[in-house]
């Protein structure tokens, strides 16, 4: 009964807010204009391209680059504009520049605090770097849903968010981050670690409840954790089995963290929407993968930044080694499933290497077989497509979020130019401009 009078005052605010929607003015016309378009749904690069907007939409796209006469012009020249990019999988929530030469330090010295302080520089970074959409693919205590949340309201810029809160996984596992240290030591917080049927089914269900998006669970080991595995399962198939089956029943996509071949076919038979990093994965997996419609991400960037940065960082050299394990593997199977036809997403695990840096991935992707245009429609229409928003991000079309991005020169021809973006439209909202003139 005491919570009555705040419900009355909920909804008398919704009331008020209404009568001001219906008193707004419909919003002004913007146009874009530049020299081309690469468009991922077509394939094709457009000249003349003008973009129309209205509001966070695009309401018309133009070849004769003409701009209409009742819209506010911003010319961007002989750039070159695509959809805004969109990472499959980054950590907003942290960055290895935090990391400071002491491994421990790193671990046993920070909190959720310190991650939800800086989290903002990285959201903003990951923006500027064309990147308008991303998924952030794990974070304790829900640090994630609260910068999605934030960066929704308008409190502070940053991509759009779809997020996970903890990653599920085993006891000892990958999301376990007290793997390795004296049985004395606890952390407080929120994890994800969750065993058996019920426990992963109730874990499923509070993330639902806190604002997750998506669902992530560690499939396999990892590279950057304790254990002594890279790659081998860590929940078994009646697990995996339950979590998608909880998840999807809540309208949640599932996205599986695993590097080991067995671990990948295990999380494809349990039906989830993506395999993330996909490592080992073996001929039989690349064949499920296809059956199953299952996306695959492969973070073929990470391996440089991890040899080059990590020893340095005070990491165990056993996690040194790990990588060293998968890193090159990962990159001739990114090929193989290149010439295999599979449906790839871009993801970089953005975090383990600096946020910003995520276009840099693109690079690697066309030295092992992709077209740039492929590349792109990864970190587009695909990317789109496996987060569930294809009708309205990842493509520069009438009813899709203006979300535009503008780099010099042309992409097709040097993919590396996506590394400088000049401009930054999201939801309408110029974010960043280097080039209008
Ligand atoms: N977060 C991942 C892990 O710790 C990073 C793997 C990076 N290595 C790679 N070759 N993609 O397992």
């Amino acid at each position: 009964m005491r919570l009555l009078p705040l419900f009355a005052a909920i909804t008398l605010s919704l009331s008020v807010t209404a009568t001001h929607a219906e008193d707004a003015p419909t919003p002004a016309r913007v146009a874009v204009r530049a020299a081309h378009l690469v468009d991922p749904q077509s394939g094709q690069l457009r000249d003349n391209p003008v973009v129309v907007i209205e509001g966070e939409r695009i309401v018309e796209v133009r070849y004769d680059g003409q701009a209409p006469a009742n819209a506010k012009l911003i010319d961007l020249g002989s750039a070159t504009l695509l959809p805004g990019l969109i990472d499959c999988h980054v950590h907003l929530t942290g960055d290895p520049g935090e990391i400071k030469g002491d491994y421990y330090e790193a671990i046993l010295k920070r909190s959720s605090i310190d991650s939800a302080i800086l989290a903002p520089i990285y959201a903003k970074r990951t923006l500027d770097a064309g990147f308008t959409t991303v998924r952030n693919l794990g974070a304790g205590d829900y640090v994630d849903v609260a910068l999605r949340n934030a960066i929704d309201h308008g409190d502070i810029p940053g991509p759009r968010m779809l997020v996970s809160g903890p990653p599920l996984g085993a006891t000892g596992g990958h999301a376990d981050g007290t793997t390795g240290f004296s049985p004395w030591i606890t952390f407080n917080g929120i994890d994800g670690v969750a065993d058996g049927v019920d426990a992963i089914r109730h874990r499923v269900r509070e993330n639902v409840k806190n604002g997750a998006d998506v669902i992530k669970f560690m499939a396999s080991a990892g590279v950057l954790s304790a254990e002594a595995s890279v790659g081998a399962p860590q929940y078994s198939q009646e697990e995996m089995n339950a979590i998608v089956d909880e998840a999807h029943r809540w309208g949640k996509k599932v996205a599986a963290h695993a590097h080991g071949a067995e671990a990948i076919k295990m999380a494809i038979r349990a039906g989830v929407d993506s395999v993330e990093h996909s490592s080992l994965i073996d001929d039989e997996g690349l064949k499920l993968a296809k059956q199953h419609g299952t996306y695959l991400d492969f973070d073929i960037y990470n391996d440089d930044y991890i040899l080059a940065e990590y020893a340095k960082k005070g990491f165990p050299a056993s996690t040194v080694e790990k990588e060293r394990m998968v890193g090159r593997v990962q990159r001739e199977n990114f090929q193989r499933a290149v010439k295999a036809g599979e449906k790839l997403a871009f993801g970089t695990d953005a975090g383990v290497y600096p946020h910003g840096w995520n276009a840099k991935q693109f690079a690697k992707m066309t030295q092992w077989g992709m077209t740039p245009m492929q590349s792109i429609q990864a970190a587009t229409v695909n990317a789109a497509d496996l987060l569930g928003i294809k009708e309205k991000a990842g493509a520069v079309a009438p009813g899709y979020y203006a979300d535009l991005v503008a780099v010099n020169g042309e992409p097709l021809k040097d993919i590396t130019q996506l590394e400088h973006v000049g401009f930054v439209m999201k939801a309408g909202a110029v974010e960043k401009n280097e080039l209008s003139r």
